[in-house]
């Protein structure tokens, strides 16, 4: 459990001052993975610098499993660091060690034993899928390949939680995929608490459970991913499902509204629903229906007969769970 109470970071330049993080306060339970999603300068580095200690946040807390990180002397900050596994964008591995040795670094720097390394390193290249490369040089290794003994090295001091700075943005598609699916097998086994930071929706989409939107240092949207998409105006929902190209107007004129919602629910019994309930033609301009973990999601943007009372419309689909947004139609 990572739990992270108004967090702020304020960097002075001269006399000016920028907030980085304006009040950042977050909760992850064990074994949840979450998102954090920002664009360019929204503070994302800030926040994992702050996370990891290399950087002292201006005030807040970051409390991880019941300690506070943020409070610890500087001669504990080694043992507090410990606690999260940084994973980055590239490895970051030493080239001139093998990938059993680039696992047991920072158990080296623990004074572990060696007989203790070496069964803690086995252990760690046989969960990552690694075993068979242990005596391999990063450069005999592919990127999806060194990004697993990265994880590997991250987890090597039993960390409480896993951080992971845009994990797969250096890797193709496919490489993506396993990564996202080691770190769930990797949260299954371990039980272990999951951040990932990154800008690109798919890997929300594939692993993460919550997610939260970052911008100018605070964040703006948060929740379930379930929970997101059923928020009417979410700029999340409609980025983690987006609808297909441009979308016609119609020959008719009339009410727009994007539809969002979950649920067993498919796209066939609400639209039907709104034909029975108000006896009206309803036009479907666009939509996408996407599994998101557990759940599936639909988004539609229908147009309906010009005149339509699209309050009632709208209230009745509200109260079947359906978040709505009227797209300003003619
Ligand atoms: N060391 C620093 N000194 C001054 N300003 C900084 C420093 N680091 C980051 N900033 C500023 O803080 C804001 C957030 O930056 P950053 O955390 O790097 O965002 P992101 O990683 O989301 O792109 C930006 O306005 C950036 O210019
Ligand atoms: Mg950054």
């Amino acid at each position: 459990m990572i739990t992270i109470k108004d967090l702020r970071k304020v960097y002075r330049q001269g006399s000016d001052t920028v907030v980085a993080l304006d009040g950042v306060s977050l909760e992850v339970p064990t074994g949840k993975i979450h998102g954090i999603v920002g664009h360019s300068g929204a503070g994302k580095s800030t926040l994992v610098r702050c996370l990891t200690l290399l950087d002292r946040p201006t005030s807040g807390s970051v409390n991880v499993n019941g300690q506070d990180l943020t409070n610890v002397s500087d001669s504990k900050l080694r043992d507090a660091r410990r606690r999260i596994g940084m994973v980055f964008q590239h490895a970051n591995l030493f080239d001139s060690r093998t990938t059993a040795q680039n696992v047991a670094y920072p158990l080296e720097l623990t004074g572990v034993s060696k007989s203790e390394i070496s069964r803690k390193v086995s252990e760690l290249l046989e969960l990552v899928g690694l075993a068979k490369f242990a005596n391999a040089y990063p450069s005999q290794l592919s990127g999806g390949q060194r990004q697993r003994v990265g994880i590997a090295r991250a987890l090597a001091t039993d960390p409480d939680v896993l951080l992971c700075d845009e994990p797969t943005s250096a890797l193709d598609p496919q490489t993506t995929d396993e990564i996202l699916e080691l770190v769930k097998k990797l949260r299954d086994r371990l039980n272990i608490t999951v951040l990932i930071i990154t800008h690109e929706m798919h890997v929300v989409k594939q692993a993460c459970d919550s997610v939260s939107l970052l911008e100018a240092g605070r964040i703006v949207e948060h929740g379930e991913l379930a929970e997101v998409i059923n928020t009417p105006g979410s700029r999340l929902a409609a980025t983690l499902l987006p609808l297909p190209g441009d979308t016609p107007t119609g020959e008719t004129q009339g009410p727009i509204l994007d539809l969002l919602y979950s649920g067993e629910q498919a796209s066939e019994p609400v639209i039907s629903m709104i034909t029975r309930t108000f006896d009206i033609d309803v036009n479907v301009l666009a939509g996408s229906v996407e599994q998101l973990g557990e759940h599936q999601f639909a988004h539609l943007r229908i147009q309906l007969p010009l005149g339509t009372d699209v309050a009632r419309v709208r209230e009745h689909l509200l109260a079947n769970g359906v978040a709505v947004t009227e797209k300003g139609g003619n």
